[in-house]
């Protein structure tokens, strides 16, 4: 598996961690209330694992799996689905501080660097699928 899918992977399987406690934690709050903040944690809950663990698992394997180049460099424009990676976590953690402070615009430019990752991952992978083997 190459470097970055490992990154990407290692990195979504905290998210899974983070993002399952605070949804654990907003569950919980609903049966026995533990503090009159827990259901604000619903929005990071769903940020965290909707991008952080669903999508970058899947942009992680995608990277690795999909068909590669018969001539270097055979994971073509790597420096995109790298950029795609910086963006993402840097897009999700500055939209979740948004959500937890009085810095609520960091949401908005957190969701327009998730939309910037999403189309440097596209403009990666796009060249990639293709039938395999070559004909
Ligand atoms: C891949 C797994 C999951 C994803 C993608 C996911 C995503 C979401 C999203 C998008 C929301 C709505 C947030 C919003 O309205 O802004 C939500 C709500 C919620 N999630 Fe999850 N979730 C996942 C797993 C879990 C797990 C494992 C738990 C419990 C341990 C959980 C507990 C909750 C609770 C309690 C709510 C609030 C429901 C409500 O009051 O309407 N979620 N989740």
């Amino acid at each position: 598996m190459p470097r970055l899918s490992v990154l990407m992977i290692r990195t979504a399987l905290i998210y899974l961690g983070i993002g399952f406690t605070l949804g654990g934690l907003v569950l919980f709050n609903k049966g026995i209330p533990i503090g009159a903040d827990i259901p604000r944690l619903m929005l990071p809950h769903g940020d965290i694992l909707l991008f952080g663990w669903v999508m970058q698992l899947i942009m992680g394997t995608a990277f690795w799996i999909m068909p590669r180049f018969p001539m270097p460099p055979k994971y073509g424009r790597v420096w995109l689905a790298q950029a795609a990676f910086l963006l993402l976590n840097t897009g999700i953690i500055a939209s979740v501080i948004g959500q937890w402070s009085i810095l609520t615009g960091l949401t908005f430019v957190g969701r327009v660097l998730m939309l910037s990752a999403v189309l440097c991952f596209a403009a990666h992978i796009m060249p990639r699928v293709r039938p395999y083997p070559e004909t």
